[in-house]
């Protein structure tokens, strides 16, 4: 016979151990409305997606991933349905009360990476603790801390200018991670890269993910989606599919990779 839950106090949030189901979206919908017609972005999108799942999100453009990564990031509200983050009910917050949840559970990876240019990586990561209010000297430690996890210990003062692609899009990764949030969203990481430098990224993101960090990652390409543990495709704001898969190594794809290395240069 399963062991009853130990003990319940009413207080369901991510620290509780028991807790699996990170987000929960139940007939999700958000309109646009332009003129006088409404398109549906997401027209009903129940999707439930565990602490420690590595998901990928494809669909022809125009299909709702942004809508729905925005709206599993906090960044818009939806039109209607539910959404439950480490199950709390976030789609009736205010946008300052938003805000606040992005911060504390939720690191964001963008295609162009996003840094501030004449910043030091040290200073791009340090960032959201800066909006945290975390103190001088705890910041320092634990930006630097995240920059040596990402492998870049020894580029902490570079600028961005400084830096490849690949680096860039790690001292972005740095910054997602800083405030030990609990779900990475990435739209597109390695849109702006090249092939090798893309598989650095992954091999990257699925160490996070084997740390137990959840990932939900945006692409349009089929040979990124598969080190996902989980395929998501959309059509037309809903879900088309979804799939389980075997994820391939990114870490021994890299290994056997015999194509050309990053050209040291800046992606377009
Ligand atoms: N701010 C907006 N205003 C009006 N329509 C929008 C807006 N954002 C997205 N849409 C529309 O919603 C649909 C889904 O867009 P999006 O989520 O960006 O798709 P994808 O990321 O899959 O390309 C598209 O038809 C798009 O034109
Ligand atoms: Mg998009």
């Amino acid at each position: 016979m399963a062991k009853p839950r130990e003990r319940f106090d009413g207080n369901c949030n991510a620290s509780d151990p028991w807790l699996t189901v990170l987000i929960e979206t139940r007939d999700l919908r958000k309109d646009y409305t332009l003129g006088d017609s409404v398109v549906h972005a997401l027209a009903g999108v129940s999707v439930s997606i565990d602490q420690g799942e590595f998901v990928a999100v494809m669909g022809p453009s125009g299909s709702g991933k942004s809508t729905f990564m925005n709206m599993v990031g906090c960044l818009d509200r939806p039109s209607g349905g539910t959404y439950l983050l480490a199950g709390e009910d976030v789609a009736g917050k205010t946008a300052d009360e938003l805000a606040a949840v992005r911060n504390e559970r939720i690191g964001f990876v963008f295609q162009q990476f996003n840094l501030l240019p004449r910043t030091s990586a040290q200073e791009n990561v340090e960032l959201p603790l800066v909006y945290a209010g975390v103190p001088g000297p705890e910041r320092h430690k634990r930006a630097a801390a995240k920059l040596v996890e990402v492998g870049l210990g020894s580029r902490a003062q570079h600028h961005p200018a400084q830096l490849s692609g690949g680096q860039q899009q790690r001292v972005a990764i740095a910054r997602a991670l800083v405030n030990d949030p609990a779900l990475i969203l990435a739209d597109e990481p390695t849109g702006a890269l090249d092939s090798r430098t893309s598989l650095e990224i992954m091999a990257l993101l699925q160490a996070l993910n084997r740390g137990g960090m959840t990932i939900i990652v945006v692409t349009h390409e089929q040979d990124i989606a598969r080190y996902a543990g989980r395929l998501i495709s959309f059509r037309d704001g809903r879900v088309k599919s979804d799939l389980r898969q075997t994820p391939r190594d990114a870490a021994a794809d890299l290994a056997a990779y015999d194509g050309p290395a990053e050209a040291g240069g800046m992606a377009a």
